[in-house]
């Protein structure tokens, strides 16, 4: 059995992840800072003595170089995340994103441990055709909208670890995560299926952005776990990048009238201007689908819960919380 250290294994991927491990019989290790996850995320697993956790930040050199020596491969998930948060705290963000990845594989490549780096679909920006494919051009935005700034710091990171596998043979790969879903998600950052169905439980209006005909798609925690472990454990995935997401595809609007449908709720849907929200500088994408061809070709994958089944978990989950 392995041993893994997951950064940000107390946030919302990182705690299913850590669970998917444990169940597999391997040795978990997380370091967490809680800025935006919570030791709750751990309670199923926190009395397995195959787990160690330390609150602390991926800042701490010191801390990071003790337990990366003691793993033989790093989930590098902790960042600065969610569209509020990079637009309130944009000088933490990108100092996260960049620095705290630095660490991270300037550690590793000492023992030349295995590094998985998890990107997002933001990177895809702007210009890129639907379906994204991981070859597409990259188009962002202009540096004085600071929302590029999240894609940005995360594609140095996918440089670097690139950069390290390519100069140094230091396994490292890429994964870029699409919109994910499940338990434990937090509403707080802008996703907007928590937001959605806690408005939808709580009898309050369902606030869609703009007209609500940008479209996203949506996968399950569990389905993106699976994939995220598998294309760790295997050696052809080294200096490579794979998208993480379910191609199926949902417009905002009819996923807040699906909501409505499903949780029984008479709350009315209202429109609001993206400028209300974000400020003037704010850009939206209309589609963001991923192209799944590569992972599934490398690893025998496809989404295994539809939209219904993502729904049905959450508002599952969010009905416990009233
Ligand atoms: N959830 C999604 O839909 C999605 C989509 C694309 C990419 N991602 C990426 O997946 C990763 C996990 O995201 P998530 O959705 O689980 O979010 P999350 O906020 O639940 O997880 C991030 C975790 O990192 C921790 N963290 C932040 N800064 C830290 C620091 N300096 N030191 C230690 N821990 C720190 C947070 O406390 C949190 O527990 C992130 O890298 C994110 O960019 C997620």
């Amino acid at each position: 059995m392995a041993s893994y250290l997951i950064t940000g294994g107390a946030g919302f991927i990182g705690s299913h992840l850590a669970e998917a491990l444990l169940a597999r019989g391997h040795h978990v290790w997380i370091i967490d800072d809680l800025s935006t996850g919570s030791i709750a995320n751990l309670d199923p697993i926190r009395e397995n003595p195959r787990l160690q956790y330390f609150v602390d930040t991926i800042m701490n050199t010191a801390r990071m170089a003790e337990l990366i020596d003691r793993v033989d491969g790093v989930f590098h998930l902790a960042a600065a995340v969610g569209v509020r948060l990079i637009f309130e705290n944009p000088v933490h963000t990108i100092q996260t994103n960049i620095r705290g990845t630095e660490i991270v594989l300037e550690l590793a490549a000492r023992k030349k441990k295995k590094v998985q780096i998890a990107s997002t679909s933001e990177v895809y920006g702007k210009g890129a055709r639907v379906p994204f494919r991981e070859s597409e051009d990259l188009v962002l935005g202009p540096t004085t909208c600071p929302r590029w700034s999240y894609a940005c710091s995360k594609l140095i990171d996918e440089f670097l670890a690139l950069a390290y596998w390519r100069e140094k043979q230091m396994p490292t790969l890429v994964t870029r995560f699409f919109n994910t879903v499940g338990p434990r998600q937090t509403g707080r950052y802008g996703m907007v299926i928590p937001n959605f169905v806690g408005q939808a439980l709580r009898g309050e209006a369902l606030t869609v952005h703009g007209d609500g005909r940008q479209t996203r798609s949506f996968a399950h925690v569990r389905d993106v776990v699976r994939a995220v472990i598998e294309l760790m454990e295997r050696d052809d995935t080294n200096g490579e990048v794979f998208n993480i997401g379910n191609p199926q595809e949902v417009s905002i609007i009819d996923l807040a009238r699906r909501i409505l449908e499903l949780t029984g709720s008479h709350s009315e849907i209202r429109h609001v201007p993206y400028e209300e929200v974000y400020g003037p500088d704010f850009e939206d994408l209309d589609r963001r689908v991923p192209d799944v061809t590569k992972l599934a070709g490398t690893i025998d994958w496809s989404a295994l819960q539809d939209l219904d089944a993502i729904l049905r978990a959450v508002i599952e989950t969010e009905r416990g919380k009233l």
